[in-house]
């Protein structure tokens, strides 16, 4: 028989996700001066847990205040207070709703404006054609900061457990610290963290092993991993399935499949290279595949907006379904599937000339919904691509100031 979108879900470390539903991590900018989540993320967050989804995955936070993937992001670190984590897990947690927290650490994609540190497995920039500029070229690690890496996601961890969150989401996907070092683009290292897969893996399997030690077998934790990063002799859906079968015997909850990075940004259904994309659904062939050959529970995210196609993914034996997008446009789409199973959700698809362009422009679309419903206002389905993007630069140039005056005597 068929598993059905709104049946239950036990999780291998014992948590029971009350259906399929999951919001993926979306990155709000909306965290206050201290990197902390305030009144704007409580809404959020409480919109989403009364919408219906069984798992919230909060956008990423980071382990480092130093190594920041934009201005507004939240950081959880060994001194950050926790008071305003355990208010956000508690009124995501409503609804009989879970929340876990996405770990992440930029490594090279940091913006150069931000400052702070820019680190990778080696010394590779970013190559995104005229745009390349807007990032620094970053550092190759010493063997100390990949150690401190791995106690840092540890820490971030536990004091998500002590916040009250039900569980992690180690981000390793999207071109992230964690995705330099499994790609041999990115990872040209010849110690024992590049070369072979083995090796290009370490960090992620380290991280993984001291997360599940430090925070026990009972608390669910998950990697978001690149089904691939779309670039030509870059990490391929061997390696994915390579990776997966390492994670096996880590007691890992969930793998969620996505793909690309800054440099090919197939998240968003645009592959770098002449390999296509699905237009739904993009990577459930990937996570398919990848399903059928392992028992960790999979899920995959990107282009989801239907719920027959919500339902494709679980025919095909993927576990879970994550969607992002849409549930900033319609954060109470699952209780509406409920009701009106034709429901069509939004996804905005931007397709300028300039492709770095319309990439941060279907973001600040996405971003600008978030920004509204953290202010208790209505969505707006219309929104211009243009003035979304101008008000989201202006909005960002804004709260970088106010980072490096907050940071100053630390970011360069
Ligand atoms: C505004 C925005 C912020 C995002 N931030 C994150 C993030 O913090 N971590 C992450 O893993 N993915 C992030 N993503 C990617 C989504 O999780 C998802 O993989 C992607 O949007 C494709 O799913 P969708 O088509 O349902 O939107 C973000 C996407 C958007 C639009």
């Amino acid at each position: 028989m068929s598993v059905n979108i709104f049946d239950s879900y036990t999780l291998p470390s014992g948590g029971v996700l009350k259906n399929r539903l999951v919001k993926a991590a979306m990155e709000e900018n909306l965290a206050n001066g201290e990197q902390l989540p305030d009144s704007a993320l409580f809404k959020l967050y409480e919109a989403w847990a009364k919408g219906g989804v069984g798992l919230i995955i909060t956008g990423n936070v980071m382990i480092d205040h130093l190594a920041m993937t934009g201005p507004g992001g939240v950081a959880l670190e060994v001194n950050s207070d926790l008071d305003a984590f355990k208010k956000l897990a508690e009124l995501a947690k409503q609804n009989n709703t879970k929340i876990w927290m996405q770990l992440n650490h930029p490594g090279r994609q940091v913006f150069k404006k931000m400052g702070g540190k820019v680190l990778s497995p080696s010394d590779v920039a970013l190559n995104m054609g005229k745009h390349s500029g807007l990032f620094a070229k970053p550092k190759a690690m010493t063997h100390s900061e990949i150690k401190d890496v791995i106690e840092r996601f540890t820490i971030s961890a536990t004091r998500a457990k002590e916040a009250g969150f039900d569980g992690v989401e180690i981000h390793a996907a999207h071109g992230y610290l964690i995705a330099q070092f499994l790609s041999p683009l990115t990872n040209k290292r010849d110690d024992e963290w590049g070369g072979s897969l083995d090796n290009r893996a370490r960090l992620l399997l380290e991280v993984v092993k001291s997360v599940r030690s430090q925070c026990g077998e009972d608390f669910a934790l998950a990697v978001k991993l690149n089904s691939a990063d779309f670039q030509r002799g870059g990490f391929d859906v061997d390696d994915a399935l390579a990776v997966v079968k390492m994670l096996e015997p880590l007691h890992v909850d969930m793998v969620e499949l996505s793909g690309g990075s800054y440099e090919a940004p197939a998240m968003q259904g645009r592959s770098g290279n002449a390999r296509t994309l699905a237009r739904e659904a993009y990577f459930l062939e990937f996570a398919a595949k990848i399903a059928n050959e392992t028992k960790i529970p999979i899920m995959t995210t990107g282009g989801i907006k239907r719920l027959p196609v919500a339902q494709q993914v679980l025919d095909s034996g993927v576990a879970l379904v994550g969607m992002a997008s849409a549930l900033a446009f319609n954060p109470e789409l699952p209780n509406h599937w409920q009701r009106v199973p034709g429901l069509v959700g939004m996804i905005p698809q931007v397709s300028w000339k300039d492709k770095t362009l319309s990439g941060l422009a279907n973001m600040a679309l996405v971003k600008r919904q978030l920004r509204r419903l953290g202010d208790g206002k209505p969505v707006k389905l219309d929104a211009s691509p243009i003035y979304s993007l101008i008000v989201d630069q202006l909005r960002s140039a804004k709260l970088t100031k106010r980072y490096r005056k907050r940071y100053a005597d630390e970011v360069t």
